[in-house]
Protein backbone atom coordinates (compact mmCIF):
# COMPACT_ATOMS: atom_id res chain seq x y z
CA UNK A 1 0.00 0.00 0.00
CA UNK A 2 1.46 3.44 -0.92
CA UNK A 3 -0.03 5.50 1.68
CA UNK A 4 -0.48 5.41 5.38
CA UNK A 5 -3.38 3.91 6.70
CA UNK A 6 -6.67 6.78 6.74
CA UNK A 7 -8.10 4.57 10.05
CA UNK A 8 -6.21 2.13 11.79
CA UNK A 9 -7.85 -0.15 14.08
CA UNK A 10 -5.69 -2.12 16.50
CA UNK A 11 -5.78 -5.08 19.14
CA UNK A 12 -10.40 -3.99 19.22
CA UNK A 13 -12.00 -5.24 22.06
CA UNK A 14 -15.70 -5.17 22.34
CA UNK A 15 -17.89 -6.56 24.67
CA UNK A 16 -21.60 -6.61 26.17
CA UNK A 17 -22.11 -7.89 29.94
CA UNK A 18 -20.49 -11.04 29.91
CA UNK A 19 -20.32 -11.93 25.85
CA UNK A 20 -17.37 -10.72 23.90
CA UNK A 21 -18.43 -9.34 20.36
CA UNK A 22 -14.93 -8.41 19.31
CA UNK A 23 -11.81 -9.90 20.56
CA UNK A 24 -8.27 -7.80 19.81
CA UNK A 25 -9.51 -6.96 16.15
CA UNK A 26 -6.85 -5.19 14.08
CA UNK A 27 -7.54 -3.93 10.55
CA UNK A 28 -6.49 -0.54 8.23
CA UNK A 29 -8.27 1.11 6.27
CA UNK A 30 -6.10 2.96 3.13
CA UNK A 31 -6.81 5.90 1.66
CA UNK A 32 -9.62 5.32 -1.21
CA UNK A 33 -9.74 2.03 -0.87
CA UNK A 34 -12.89 -0.41 -0.61
CA UNK A 35 -12.64 -2.48 2.00
CA UNK A 36 -14.63 -5.52 2.56
CA UNK A 37 -15.22 -6.95 6.07
CA UNK A 38 -17.41 -10.01 5.45
CA UNK A 39 -19.11 -12.86 8.27
CA UNK A 40 -21.64 -14.66 9.39
CA UNK A 41 -24.63 -13.72 11.64
CA UNK A 42 -22.86 -12.64 15.28
CA UNK A 43 -19.14 -12.18 13.88
CA UNK A 44 -18.73 -8.76 14.80
CA UNK A 45 -18.99 -7.01 11.64
CA UNK A 46 -22.11 -4.23 13.41
CA UNK A 47 -19.42 -3.81 16.68
CA UNK A 48 -16.70 -3.06 14.21
CA UNK A 49 -18.71 -0.23 12.89
CA UNK A 50 -20.66 1.02 15.92
CA UNK A 51 -17.37 0.90 17.60
CA UNK A 52 -15.62 3.43 15.10
CA UNK A 53 -18.79 5.63 14.81
CA UNK A 54 -18.65 6.13 18.37
CA UNK A 55 -21.83 4.53 19.21
CA UNK A 56 -20.40 1.73 21.48
CA UNK A 57 -17.38 2.27 23.55
CA UNK A 58 -14.66 -0.74 23.09
CA UNK A 59 -13.50 -2.20 26.38
CA UNK A 60 -9.75 -2.00 25.14
CA UNK A 61 -7.54 -1.51 21.93
CA UNK A 62 -7.39 1.82 19.49
CA UNK A 63 -9.27 3.36 16.62
CA UNK A 64 -6.56 5.98 14.36
CA UNK A 65 -8.20 8.51 11.95
CA UNK A 66 -5.27 10.00 10.49
CA UNK A 67 -2.77 8.69 13.44
CA UNK A 68 -4.95 10.24 16.14
CA UNK A 69 -7.40 7.95 18.89
CA UNK A 70 -10.85 8.47 18.17
CA UNK A 71 -11.63 5.84 20.46
CA UNK A 72 -14.20 7.08 22.91
CA UNK A 73 -14.72 9.98 20.96
CA UNK A 74 -18.55 11.23 20.86
CA UNK A 75 -20.67 10.23 17.48
CA UNK A 76 -20.84 13.63 16.49
CA UNK A 77 -17.44 14.40 16.81
CA UNK A 78 -16.09 11.47 14.73
CA UNK A 79 -18.86 12.43 12.17
CA UNK A 80 -17.30 16.11 12.51
CA UNK A 81 -14.27 14.22 11.19
CA UNK A 82 -15.98 13.02 8.18
CA UNK A 83 -16.88 9.44 8.99
CA UNK A 84 -20.39 8.54 8.28
CA UNK A 85 -21.97 5.37 8.29
CA UNK A 86 -24.90 3.96 6.78
CA UNK A 87 -26.46 1.64 9.73
CA UNK A 88 -27.83 -1.75 9.97
CA UNK A 89 -31.77 -1.55 10.21
CA UNK A 90 -31.35 2.41 8.46
CA UNK A 91 -32.20 4.11 12.07
CA UNK A 92 -33.90 7.02 9.99
CA UNK A 93 -36.14 9.58 11.54
CA UNK A 94 -39.16 8.04 10.52
CA UNK A 95 -41.67 10.74 11.40
CA UNK A 96 -39.56 13.55 9.35
CA UNK A 97 -39.49 13.53 5.83
CA UNK A 98 -37.36 12.43 3.66
CA UNK A 99 -36.04 16.18 2.86
CA UNK A 100 -35.91 16.69 6.71
CA UNK A 101 -33.59 13.58 7.01
CA UNK A 102 -31.30 15.07 4.33
CA UNK A 103 -31.00 18.32 5.99
CA UNK A 104 -30.38 16.77 9.35
CA UNK A 105 -27.42 14.70 7.37
CA UNK A 106 -26.03 17.69 6.08
CA UNK A 107 -26.26 19.74 9.29
CA UNK A 108 -22.79 19.36 10.42
CA UNK A 109 -20.56 21.89 10.60
CA UNK A 110 -17.88 19.97 7.53
CA UNK A 111 -20.71 20.39 5.22
CA UNK A 112 -24.04 22.81 6.32
CA UNK A 113 -22.80 25.61 4.04
CA UNK A 114 -22.84 23.51 0.76
CA UNK A 115 -26.37 21.41 2.17
CA UNK A 116 -28.52 22.72 -0.80
CA UNK A 117 -26.12 21.81 -3.33
CA UNK A 118 -25.43 18.78 -2.12
CA UNK A 119 -29.14 17.67 -1.48
CA UNK A 120 -29.72 18.43 -5.67
CA UNK A 121 -26.60 15.89 -5.86
CA UNK A 122 -28.61 13.32 -3.94
CA UNK A 123 -31.65 13.63 -5.69
CA UNK A 124 -29.78 12.98 -9.00
CA UNK A 125 -28.64 10.39 -7.82
CA UNK A 126 -31.46 9.23 -6.24
CA UNK A 127 -34.51 10.60 -8.60
CA UNK A 128 -36.89 8.43 -6.45
CA UNK A 129 -36.65 10.37 -3.36
CA UNK A 130 -36.62 13.63 -4.95
CA UNK A 131 -40.44 12.34 -5.88
CA UNK A 132 -41.00 11.37 -2.28
CA UNK A 133 -39.32 14.44 -0.56
CA UNK A 134 -42.32 15.46 1.34
CA UNK A 135 -43.38 11.71 2.45
CA UNK A 136 -42.69 10.90 6.34
CA UNK A 137 -39.21 8.51 6.11
CA UNK A 138 -41.30 5.75 8.37
CA UNK A 139 -43.58 5.26 5.09
CA UNK A 140 -40.68 4.72 2.60
CA UNK A 141 -40.35 0.95 1.04
CA UNK A 142 -37.58 -0.63 2.56
CA UNK A 143 -35.37 -0.07 -0.91
CA UNK A 144 -36.34 3.33 -0.64
CA UNK A 145 -35.25 4.27 2.82
CA UNK A 146 -32.07 2.42 1.85
CA UNK A 147 -31.74 5.38 -0.71
CA UNK A 148 -32.24 7.75 2.23
CA UNK A 149 -29.61 6.53 4.93
CA UNK A 150 -26.78 6.22 1.93
CA UNK A 151 -28.01 10.09 0.70
CA UNK A 152 -28.04 11.02 4.50
CA UNK A 153 -24.51 9.85 4.62
CA UNK A 154 -23.52 11.60 1.56
CA UNK A 155 -24.96 14.47 2.91
CA UNK A 156 -22.01 14.95 5.45
CA UNK A 157 -19.32 15.15 2.60
CA UNK A 158 -17.69 11.91 4.59
CA UNK A 159 -14.11 10.91 3.43
CA UNK A 160 -14.52 7.42 5.30
CA UNK A 161 -18.11 6.22 4.59
CA UNK A 162 -19.15 2.95 6.39
CA UNK A 163 -22.09 0.68 4.97
CA UNK A 164 -23.71 -2.33 7.50
CA UNK A 165 -25.34 -5.06 5.13
CA UNK A 166 -26.57 -2.31 2.73
CA UNK A 167 -27.91 -5.44 0.58
CA UNK A 168 -30.20 -6.98 3.39
CA UNK A 169 -33.80 -6.94 2.53
CA UNK A 170 -33.32 -5.86 -0.62
CA UNK A 171 -34.17 -7.30 -4.29
CA UNK A 172 -31.69 -8.77 -6.82
CA UNK A 173 -31.78 -5.58 -8.81
CA UNK A 174 -31.96 -3.21 -5.50
CA UNK A 175 -28.85 -4.61 -4.47
CA UNK A 176 -27.14 -4.40 -8.23
CA UNK A 177 -28.31 -1.01 -7.92
CA UNK A 178 -27.08 -0.25 -4.53
CA UNK A 179 -23.73 -1.53 -5.05
CA UNK A 180 -23.73 -0.02 -8.32
CA UNK A 181 -24.28 2.85 -5.71
CA UNK A 182 -21.03 2.27 -3.59
CA UNK A 183 -18.99 1.51 -6.38
CA UNK A 184 -19.82 5.06 -7.98
CA UNK A 185 -18.48 6.51 -4.62
CA UNK A 186 -15.25 4.19 -4.60
CA UNK A 187 -14.88 5.76 -8.21
CA UNK A 188 -15.12 9.22 -6.61
CA UNK A 189 -12.27 8.42 -4.43
CA UNK A 190 -14.48 8.11 -1.14
CA UNK A 191 -12.64 5.72 1.23
CA UNK A 192 -15.29 2.77 1.91
CA UNK A 193 -15.73 -0.04 4.76
CA UNK A 194 -18.54 -2.55 3.41
CA UNK A 195 -20.00 -4.76 5.51
CA UNK A 196 -21.62 -7.92 4.04
CA UNK A 197 -23.07 -10.91 4.58
CA UNK A 198 -23.18 -11.22 0.80
CA UNK A 199 -19.91 -12.06 0.17
CA UNK A 200 -19.63 -12.89 -3.35
CA UNK A 201 -20.55 -9.16 -4.50
CA UNK A 202 -18.50 -7.59 -1.81
CA UNK A 203 -15.32 -9.54 -2.26
CA UNK A 204 -15.86 -8.79 -5.89
CA UNK A 205 -15.85 -4.91 -5.58
CA UNK A 206 -13.69 -4.82 -2.71
CA UNK A 207 -9.96 -3.83 -3.15
CA UNK A 208 -8.97 -5.62 -0.36
CA UNK A 209 -11.12 -8.02 2.59
CA UNK A 210 -11.51 -9.30 6.07
CA UNK A 211 -13.15 -12.21 7.04
CA UNK A 212 -14.47 -12.01 10.81
CA UNK A 213 -15.50 -15.02 12.61
CA UNK A 214 -16.22 -14.97 16.24
CA UNK A 215 -14.88 -11.48 16.97
CA UNK A 216 -11.77 -12.46 15.27
CA UNK A 217 -9.94 -11.60 12.02
CA UNK A 218 -10.06 -15.18 10.57
CA UNK A 219 -8.70 -14.07 6.84
CA UNK A 220 -7.10 -11.43 5.36
CA UNK A 221 -6.29 -10.32 1.68
CA UNK A 222 -7.34 -8.70 -1.45
CA UNK A 223 -10.57 -9.28 -2.31
CA UNK A 224 -9.96 -10.94 -5.67
CA UNK A 225 -7.10 -13.32 -3.50
CA UNK A 226 -10.15 -13.73 -0.59
CA UNK A 227 -12.83 -14.82 -3.53
CA UNK A 228 -10.49 -17.64 -4.95
CA UNK A 229 -9.53 -18.90 -1.02
CA UNK A 230 -10.82 -22.77 -0.53
CA UNK A 231 -11.77 -21.57 2.80
CA UNK A 232 -13.81 -18.76 2.20
CA UNK A 233 -15.28 -20.74 -1.05
CA UNK A 234 -16.65 -23.81 1.33
CA UNK A 235 -17.98 -21.72 4.11
CA UNK A 236 -19.34 -18.54 2.28
CA UNK A 237 -20.10 -19.33 -1.00
CA UNK A 238 -20.85 -23.04 -0.56
CA UNK A 239 -18.70 -24.32 -3.20
N1 LIG B 1 -26.27 -4.50 22.61
C1 LIG B 1 -25.86 -5.78 22.74
N2 LIG B 1 -26.01 -6.44 23.93
C2 LIG B 1 -25.59 -7.72 24.07
N3 LIG B 1 -24.98 -8.44 23.10
C3 LIG B 1 -24.81 -7.84 21.91
C4 LIG B 1 -25.24 -6.48 21.66
N4 LIG B 1 -24.94 -6.17 20.39
C5 LIG B 1 -24.35 -7.27 19.86
N5 LIG B 1 -24.25 -8.26 20.77
C6 LIG B 1 -23.66 -9.61 20.55
O1 LIG B 1 -22.36 -9.42 20.01
C7 LIG B 1 -22.11 -10.39 19.00
C8 LIG B 1 -21.73 -9.68 17.70
O2 LIG B 1 -22.89 -8.96 17.24
P1 LIG B 1 -22.86 -8.02 15.97
O3 LIG B 1 -24.18 -7.35 15.90
O4 LIG B 1 -21.66 -7.18 16.01
O5 LIG B 1 -22.72 -9.10 14.80
P2 LIG B 1 -22.94 -8.98 13.23
O6 LIG B 1 -21.75 -9.60 12.58
O7 LIG B 1 -23.26 -7.59 12.87
O8 LIG B 1 -24.21 -9.91 12.98
P3 LIG B 1 -25.41 -9.77 11.91
O9 LIG B 1 -24.86 -10.22 10.60
O10 LIG B 1 -26.44 -10.71 12.43
O11 LIG B 1 -25.86 -8.34 11.91
C9 LIG B 1 -23.35 -11.25 18.90
O12 LIG B 1 -23.13 -12.42 19.64
C10 LIG B 1 -24.43 -10.39 19.53
O13 LIG B 1 -25.42 -11.18 20.14
MG1 LIG C 1 -24.85 -6.69 12.02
Amino acid sequence: MPNEPLLTVQSLTVGYGGSTALDSVSISIYPEELLSVVGANGAGKTSLIRSIAGVVRPLDGEIRWRGVDIAGFPPWEICELGIAQVPEGRELFRNLSVEENLLIGGSLKRARARRSGNIQQVYGLFPRLLERRLQAAGTLSGGEQQMLAIGRAIMAEPELIMFDEPSIGLSPSLTRAMFDIVKMLHAKKTTILLVEQNVADSLSIGDRGYVLENGHVVLEGTGAALLTNKEVRRAYLGL
